[in-house]
């Protein structure tokens, strides 16, 4: 047998997983399961945040099982669940930027310990995100902000318990009602795109089990060879089994 091999501990056990391969393949691939009600592995759910330490490294960091490539020395943790509730909040109010900031007035106890931004998988400036929203600036905190896919993980790490990812999901209620409110005709290039999208969508829709399962394999595939630094598995050399 002839693999590339590296080590990394889930959950404290030890296991040797394909080099190359996304955290949540190669788990599954020892034999590790994973329960979530959606998952997308596209990085946009947020539903396979993990924490993970590289060998004795003292940060503890972040990553998106579907996203992140396993590196040897890893050690990561499940995050099963982040108990987390949006509170409530209506983004129709006359001032609802207002009422944004009296629904969650831990804003403003920030201390810029900056352990947000450590453990974020999407490397988003959640301290600046945060600050933003407290100066009311809130086009800027959206912006800053736009990658963020609700994982909670940053939620878990800030010790004056602010939920960035609940007041980011909430003000970006506001501001797509602010879009929807001031919306312009849309441009017939826009619509073309529109409906070339639609017939596409329409054809993925129609597609068997057997075709879906292959063009995802492909793109995957595409994918894995485009990544920086992934060398191909090569079943005939460079087999490093060790314990
Ligand atoms: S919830 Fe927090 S940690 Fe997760 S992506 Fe959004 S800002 Fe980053
Ligand atoms: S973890 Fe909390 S207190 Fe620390 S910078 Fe982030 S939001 Fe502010
Ligand atoms: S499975 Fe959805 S972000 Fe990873």
């Amino acid at each position: 047998m002839t693999r590339n091999l590296v080590k990394i501990r889930y959950n404290g056990i030890k296991y040797q997983v394909r080099a190359g391969a996304t955290v949540l393949n190669a788990l599954e691939e020892v034999g590790v399961s994973f329960i979530h009600g959606t998952s997308c592995r596209q990085g946009i759910c947020g539903s396979c945040a993990l924490i993970y330490r590289i060998n004795e490294e003292s940060e503890l960091l972040g990553l998106l099982g579907c996203q992140h490539f396993v590196v040897d020395g890893m050690e990561i943790m499940s995050t099963p669940h982040i108990p987390s509730k949006e509170r409530n909040f209506d983004p129709h109010d006359q001032n609802p930027i207002e009422l944004l900031l009296q629904t969650y007035p831990e804003i403003n106890n920030c201390n810029d310990c900056n352990a947000c931004n450590t453990i974020c998988p999407l490397e988003i400036d959640v301290n600046n995100v945060i600050k933003g929203f407290a100066k009311w600036e809130l086009n800027e905190a959206i912006d800053m902000s736009s990658k963020c896919v609700a994982c909670g993980l940053c939620s878990l790490r800030c010790p004056v318990n602010i939920m960035p990812e609940n007041i980011i999901m909430q003000a970006r209620g506001v501001f797509n009602i602010a879009i929807a409110q001031s919306m312009v005709p849309i441009p017939n290039k826009a619509k073309k795109e529109l409906a070339r999208e639609t017939m596409e969508l329409d054809r993925i829709c129609l597609m068997s089990k057997e075709s879906l399962t292959l063009q995802a394999n492909s793109l995957r595939r595409e994918i894995l060879e485009g990544f920086i630094g992934y060398e191909k598995m090569d079943s005939e050399k460079d087999f490093q089994e060790s314990d």
